[in-house]
Formats: structure tokens, C-alpha cells, sequence
């Protein structure tokens, strides 16, 4: 933890990464069409993620989505301080998330990053005799440092413990692994469609922090 002039010292950060791919309107249609014919040959291709890695695909949109992952990862370390060499194993999967369907709060164990592309976001039409406070088809992330939010005072950045992402196509998101999530209901009558990934690391002793 680095400490400025003044004394102040930023401590255990949490960083994400959101942006958007480049080129990624023609990719979202190859995808949407590769995704729904994979659904086709395995009916629960979203709730049995672990039994499959969606980039063993030879699509070339899928090889694209891959490229543009490892890259995101790359600058995401580059970012964190990673000084040392780093080696990952991707594994991915399809979310198709159907009208109602939703993803309760959870994070991704034995991985070090985790993130989550979007193909297609429906329109989310609520109408008037649903409550005011629903975020259908949102993502939320939850502070991981318990009840951190119980004291704030006004102007203090601790008071909100949940930071809410409307996904749009072709936007990726990239966290830490232990960061707990949840994903909203699908309002739509079109499917919400995303790519979710684990960054797994290759171990090797360069990665053992010196402390
Ligand atoms: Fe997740």
C-alpha cells in the first residue's frame, strides 16, 4: 500500500474494469446465433457452466471474444500493479438469461479474476404496477468488507455498498473473483444473453508475494 506525501494511504482496493470492445456490433450477432445453436445440443447451458469452456469453441467470434478477453486481462493487471509474469487459463460459458430468470448473489471461487461480456440486452419495460426500485437485467456488486457502510456520514465515499451496472451490448466487466454479485431479472421477452469467464492462474513461484 503506497503512501502519499501528506500520509494518507489508500487501503485494500477493489478495482473493476468496465469498457467497451471495439467492433463489437458484427461480433454480437455471430455470437447470439453461436450461443443459441450450442443451447440446442444442452438445454442447461447456463446453470451447468462448469462442465464446459465455451472458448474450446472454434467460432470465429468466439476466437475474437477470447483475443479481446486476454487483452482486457492483460491491461486490467498492468493496471493493479502486477509487476511479474502472469499465465491464465480462460474458462467460459454462456448466460441466457430467459424472461424472470435471474442470479442470486454469489462470487467465483478458485479463480483470480472474473468477468463478464454482454451480447444482447433487451429493452426492460417495466410497467406502472411494479415497484419504482426494481433494476431488471442490472448487475450489483457488493462491497466485500462487511457492514463497511454502517457508519458513513455525508460526502463519505464508504456509504454506498453497491455499485449497479446497466449492461449495454458489447460492454465487459472485469473483478476480482471474491467480489460478491447478483444479477437482476430478465422484464424482457427477448433473452439476455452474456459471456461469463474465469481468469484461473497458472501457478508458478513468481506469483508467491514477497512480504
Ligand atoms: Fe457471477
Amino acid at each position: 500500500m503506497n503512501q502519499d506525501d501528506d500520509g494518507f494511504v489508500t487501503l485494500w482496493p477493489t478495482l473493476l474494469l468496465k469498457r467497451h470492445l471495439p467492433s463489437a456490433e458484427a461480433a454480437n450477432v455471430a455470437l447470439v446465433d453461436c450461443i443459441l445453436k450450442l443451447e440446442q445440443s444442452q438445454s442447461q447451458l447456463t446453470a451447468n457452466y462448469q462442465s464446459q469452456n465455451l472458448f474450446e469453441q472454434s467460432h470465429p467470434a468466439i476466437l475474437w471474444l477470447h483475443q479481446c478477453i486476454n487483452k482486457t486481462i492483460a491491461d486490467y493487471l498492468s493496471r493493479s500493479g502486477v509487476a511479474v509474469g502472469v499465465n491464465w487459463h480462460l474458462q467460459g460459458w454462456a448466460n441466457i438469461n430467459r424472461t424472470g430468470d435471474y442470479h442470486t448473489l454469489h462470487n467465483h471461487p478458485h479463480s483470480y479474476l472474473s468477468g463478464t461480456y454482454y451480447v444482447s440486452t433487451p429493452e426492460q419495460a417495466l410497467s406502472d404496477h411494479h415497484r419504482s426500485d426494481l433494476n431488471p437485467g442490472e448487475i450489483s456488486f457488493f462491497d466485500p468488507r462487511p457492514q463497511a457502510n454502517m457508519t458513513a456520514i455525508a460526502g463519505d465515499p464508504q456509504i454506498d455498498p453497491e455499485y449497479r451496472v446497466q449492461p449495454e451490448a458489447g460492454l465487459i466487466l472485469l473483478w476480482p473473483s471474491f467480489l460478491h454479485h447478483a444479477v437482476h431479472p430478465n422484464f424482457a421477452l427477448e433473452p439476455r444473453i452474456s459471456v461469463s469467464f474465469n481468469v484461473v492462474l497458472k501457478r508458478s513461484d513468481a506469483l508467491t508475494p514477497r512480504q
